[in-house]
């Protein structure tokens, strides 16, 4: 093992004990020391389900990345496990950047993108499940094996798959006129790898650069996931900086996909390079970094920074993509809590439940005015908004008053075009995050608080009148 792996190793065993539990999150994964971002490598192996994550263990600021690692049964229950990679050759000296895994012959095979300088190259490591060992044939895929006019430094996030005894792989991309794309690679044997095509392009439209791309059937459609960079707002379909994209369509015989329809994956503040795998019942579990470069807010004290949404099942429904918290989640429900409850201008309805680790489901049944707003983590002097504003049918996420003077990025909207009464909300909720799922999934909105864990109330103010069937279950 190398000097840079064994040290991380040990930093991390030493290191990660300190941290009080109580400080981090329930049931989501946390960076157990120092920094981390984009989920990697999320494969089932053996039974269990493997993440690993982007690592700069050493503090709290991105840094050299590692490939942190950690395992889970019920996707809840998170196990850490040593740091499995280190930016430790030539090839990878600048860091082992995003990148993914798969099972077989009882083997886990990572594939990730190894940075020296200003190149980016594709790069092959394989395990146990604990130990991995960088093949002596790295790197299998550089920006020369690249069509012309594609950048060949921007170039990375490989996704790799087996189908009918090859191996593919998307990775993401940009060509020479910054405009993002993610090309296909395939190889017989992991080591010898070829440019099929290019899956999809931004056209200048949706983002420069193209990053962690995922690539997989569901519901009959071909379903291509991407986060693009430097993307210019559309709407409210789109926002500003680093986003997400989910294209589905079919793909065509050359490899490219025919795109039916464009969406964003998420709609909140901090959601990022979400990546999937399919479980061994067949469903298709989606995690993401629970994050956002643009905004940064992790508290100054605390050891650790960045977390992982909840890993949530996907469907297509009604062209669109559908993603539910695990049902595994469903287990975990402790001392259910049932209110109806009417809220009014003058009445609005505070104390009658209470938490930070809960699952809250929200049925909003009758709205005379333009406006209920649900207020999370409500303390001393600060609270979470969200609105439910149906004339506008919109909902919006605002985390102004949460406390954080740095936060100018602070609100989200998004628009449910279906918008009715009786519309379902449920926010999920750990210390730091909030998850909402409205209309059984059909929407989804992910941000960070990072506010006193003592702040606890949830609050319902109107300016009409509105009545909410309300069930809350705490997820312990
Ligand atoms: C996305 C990303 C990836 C890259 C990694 C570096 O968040 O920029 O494209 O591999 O982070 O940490």
């Amino acid at each position: 093992m190398s000097e840079l792996l064994s040290k991380a190793q040990t930093y991390q065993e030493q290191r990660q004990k300190e941290i009080s539990l109580e400080q981090r999150p329930g049931f989501h994964v946390s960076s157990p020391v120092g920094w981390i971002n984009d989920p990697n490598g999320w494969s089932l192996y053996q039974g269990e389900y493997h993440l690993f994550f982007q690592y700069h263990p050493y503090n709290t600021q991105w840094g050299p990345m590692h490939w942190g690692h950690m395992k889970t049964k019920d996707f809840l229950t998170w196990e850490t496990l040593p740091v499995a990679l280190a930016p430790d050759e030539s090839y990878d000296r600048d860091g082992c950047f995003s990148g993914s895994g798969l099972e077989k012959s009882g083997q886990h095979i990572l594939m990730y993108t190894g940075v020296m300088g200003e190149k980016q190259v594709q790069c092959i490591a394989i395990g146990d499940g604990v130990h991995y060992k960088k093949i002596a044939n790295n790197p299998v895929i550089t920006g020369e094996m690249l069509p012309k006019g594609c950048n060949q430094f921007d170039f990375r996030d490989p996704k790799i798959w087996e189908k009918d005894g090859s191996y593919y792989a998307v990775i993401g991309s940009k060509n020479q006129e910054n405009d993002g794309q993610v090309v296909l690679f395939e190889s017989k044997d992991l080591k010898q790898w070829n440019y099929v095509c290019q899956v999809g392009k931004s056209n200048h439209e949706y983002g420069a650069m193209w990053e962690c791309p995922d690539l997989f059937q569901l519901d009959g459609y071909d379903v291509l996931l991407t986060s693009p960079q430097f993307m210019k707002a559309k709407g409210l379909e789109f926002h500003n900086g680093n986003t997400t994209l989910c294209i589905m369509g079919t793909l065509g015989e050359n490899g490219k996909l025919i795109e039916e329809s464009k969406q964003a994956i998420d709609y909140g503040l901090d959601f990022y390079a979400p990546q999937t795998l399919l479980t061994a019942d067949g469903r298709r579990i989606m995690i993401g970094w629970m994050q956002s470069w643009d905004n940064y807010l992790t508290p100054e004290h605390f050891q650790w920074s960045g977390m992982m949404s909840i890993p949530r099942e996907l469907k297509v429904k009604e062209g669109r993509l559908f993603q539910n918290p695990v049902r595994e989640l469903l287990d975990r429900r402790k001392n259910p809590v049932q209110r109806d409850v009417v809220v009014d201008k003058e009445n609005p309805v505070k104390g009658c439940i209470k938490g930070r680790q809960f699952d809250l489901q929200i049925k909003v049944n009758k709205v005379q005015g333009q406006e209920l707003e649900i207020r999370l983590a409500c303390g001393a002097d600060c609270y979470t908004s969200i609105f439910y504003q149906p004339d506008q049918k919109m909902i919006t996420f605002d985390r102004t008053y949460s406390g954080f003077y740095k936060d100018f990025v602070c609100v989200r909207k998004m628009k449910i075009d279906d918008f009715k009464e009786g519309m379902d909300l449920r926010i999920l909720m750990d210390k730091y995050t909030i998850e909402l799922f409205v209309n059984d999934g059909k929407y989804a909105m992910s941000s960070l608080i990072y506010t006193e864990l003592s702040y606890q109330d949830i609050q319902f103010h109107a300016d009409g009148k509105v009545e909410l069937e309300i069930n809350k279950y705490d997820i312990i």
